[in-house]
């Protein structure tokens, strides 16, 4: 089965065998079934935040559980529930359109619904674990269906459960092991926007609009990342390739006795948050490419496939680019830049 229409690398690569799965029941036939019940097997959502080095030789799991429904609804809080196949950017248009704001700063992130508490998807001032209560999930390897709270999540900065393996004498972690079938989210009421990103506050100055509506956060969301980060359908990529590093203040210090305009951000605890974006473009990587990899020209942060659908970007040339990149950040500022995608 092609995987290229299933990853926004637009990656060729194959996958042996894909089973769709529309509901527990799709999974628990599959375990019923003898060729597939000690099968290893790749749950694939929506392909955004994947870097596939070659063919897939798990069963792929293909989530496709839909529906989007009000679960209840308390003075302090909507609840809503998503399908994990629904796609992620429609399901925060749907919540707007039934009155349910608080998800209008995660817009446009790509995906589905399943893969945003995997990595904790976030962006202008909001993480999905501000906005989470729980979620199904199916156990791959005994079929047991359960329920996580956020607690159990074990959620990070674009971390969870879901990104740990449980080997190694941890036995918490979930990745490879669990379907997640649903997410419930939790959105406060009353609702209070979130306007404290750069980006937001420029927005509020040219419109003159310093109250805005739910829906108005939306459009200058989408807005913005139109702005500078490429549409996957016309330009492949995975988002931002590297986590944004965090470094002790007495590293900072020393690195903007050096390099005074580095962009970097204080954190609750006490450490310093590096924009990696900033990293990668000082080292003058923008715009540069390695075979059909490269680094976007508005934000070096982002890898794209410069190939297009015709002649593909390959996995080997993205990670050969990250590696020169992380190379040369490490030699100029002495910070190991971490992948973000998840590498197949
Ligand atoms: N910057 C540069 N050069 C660049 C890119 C960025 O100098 O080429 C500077 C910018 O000028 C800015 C700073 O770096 O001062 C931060 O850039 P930006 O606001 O674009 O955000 P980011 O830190 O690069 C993070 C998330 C994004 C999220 C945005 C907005 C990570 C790894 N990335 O990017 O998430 O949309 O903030 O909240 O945390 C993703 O995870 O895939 C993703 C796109």
């Amino acid at each position: 089965v092609p995987l290229q229409q299933h990853n926004s690398f637009g990656i060729v690569a194959r996958a042996q065998h894909l089973a769709r799965i529309s509901g527990e029941a799709d999974v628990a036939a599959l375990l019923a079934d003898a060729q597939w019940r000690d099968a290893p097997k790749f749950v694939l959502g929506g392909g955004s935040n994947i870097v596939l080095t070659g063919d897939v030789k798990p069963l792929v799991l293909k989530v496709e559980i839909k529906g989007l429904r009000l679960v209840d609804e308390t003075p302090r809080a909507w609840i809503i529930e998503a399908g994990a196949g629904e796609v992620w950017h429609d399901t925060v248009r749907w919540t707007l359109e039934q009155g349910f704001p608080g998800l209008e700063n995660l817009a446009l992130i790509p995906g589905t619904v399943g893969g945003s508490p995997v990595q904790n998807i976030g962006a202008y001032g909001v993480e999905l674990q501000d906005r989470f209560e729980s979620l199904d999930a199916i156990d791959l390897q005994t079929g047991r269906v359960f329920t996580l709270d956020a607690a159990q999540c074990a959620f990070g900065y674009r971390d969870s459960v879901f990104k740990h393996a449980a080997s190694g004498g941890n036995d918490f972690g979930l990745a490879g092991r669990a379907l997640i079938t649903r997410v419930r989210f939790r959105l406060p009421r009353p609702w209070k926007p979130v306007l404290g990103y750069l980006d937001l506050e420029r927005k509020m100055d040219e419109t003159g609009n310093f109250q805005p509506e739910a829906i108005e956060v939306f459009d200058w969301i989408c807005a913005i990342r139109r702005a500078k980060l490429p549409d996957w359908r016309v330009l492949g990529n995975a988002g931002s390739f590297f986590k944004n590093p965090t470094v002790t203040p007495e590293q900072c210090a020393d690195i903007i006795a050096r390099d005074p305009k580095i962009v970097h951000y204080p954190m609750a605890d006490g450490s310093i948050k590096l924009a990696a974006g900033w990293l990668i473009d000082a080292c003058g990587w923008k715009g540069k490419s390695v075979g059909n990899a490269g680094v976007y020209e508005r934000q070096a942060l982002v890898l794209v496939n410069r190939g297009g659908s015709a002649n593909p970007v390959t996995g080997g040339e993205v990670m050969t680019l990250a590696k020169a990149i992380q190379t040369s950040v490490y030699e100029r500022f002495g910070i190991r830049l971490e992948p973000e995608p998840v590498v197949v």
